[in-house]
């Protein structure tokens, strides 16, 4: 049975899309991956359609859009044959979003460092709490030094908000691989944002395992 991850958050353009195709490419090489596009967007749909163009390798990453009454049904068929599935999901709090909540073993929460993206977190994270699962927050396009994101993070501990300690930069190398149908760790593994991506990954590991 697979671990379901799901990347939530109500507030737009915090960087859930890009989350999850990133968190994606970096299993993949490791594990059975699905990709669950529940967003009438379909960004994460379209990336996957660009990566299977360019790798012609569908059958290594699977990717569904399924959305409404035809969700839950559609979870437990990705579920039964992958080791994670990744769901992307829209801006906002409607019931696909809450089934995709209830489904995650872990709600990867994220936020840009500015109060509004905080604000917004505090919904996504009481509708976690009432579906009982663990919710984390993630810092996203953090500037490389931050007053504020120093202050958020002790608000956040005072108010016993799981924050996760990876965080990703604000780089242009996210939308360069998205923009190919790739994620970071595959365009250049090299990279600072390739880095952050791998400690994020082996911090989310430690979570599940
Ligand atoms: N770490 C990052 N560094 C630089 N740009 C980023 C980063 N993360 C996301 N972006 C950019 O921010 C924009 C919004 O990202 P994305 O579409 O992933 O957000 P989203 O939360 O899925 O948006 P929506 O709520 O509309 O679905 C995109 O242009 C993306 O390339
Ligand atoms: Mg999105």
């Amino acid at each position: 049975m697979a671990v379901v991850i799901t990347v939530a958050q109500q507030k737009g353009g915090t960087g859930k899309t890009t989350l999850a195709a990133n968190l994606a490419a970096a299993f993949a090489p490791s594990r059975r991956v699905a990709l669950l596009d529940i967003d009438p967007q379909k960004s994460l749909g379209r990336w996957h359609s660009l990566r299977r163009a360019r790798l012609h390798q569908a059958a290594a990453l699977a990717c569904a859009d399924i959305a409404g009454w035809r969700l839950p049904a559609e979870l437990e068929r990705l579920k039964r044959d992958h080791d994670v599935v990744l769901i992307d999901s829209p801006p906002q709090l409607d019931t696909d979003a809450r089934v995709a909540v209830r489904a995650a073993d872990l709600v990867l929460v994220p936020i840009q460092p500015s109060m509004p993206d905080v604000w917004a977190a505090e919904g996504t994270l009481r509708l976690a709490a009432e579906e009982r699962r663990p919710a984390h927050l993630m810092f996203n396009r953090t500037p490389p030094a931050s007053k504020l994101r120093d202050a958020i993070a002790t608000d956040l501990a005072d108010r016993r908000l799981p924050l996760l300690r990876s965080t990703l930069g604000n780089r242009a190398g996210f939308a360069h691989a998205f923009a190919a149908g790739l994620g970071v760790t595959e365009v250049a593994p090299r990279s600072t944002a390739a880095a952050e991506l791998r400690a994020l990954l082996a911090e989310l590991q430690e979570l599940i395992e």
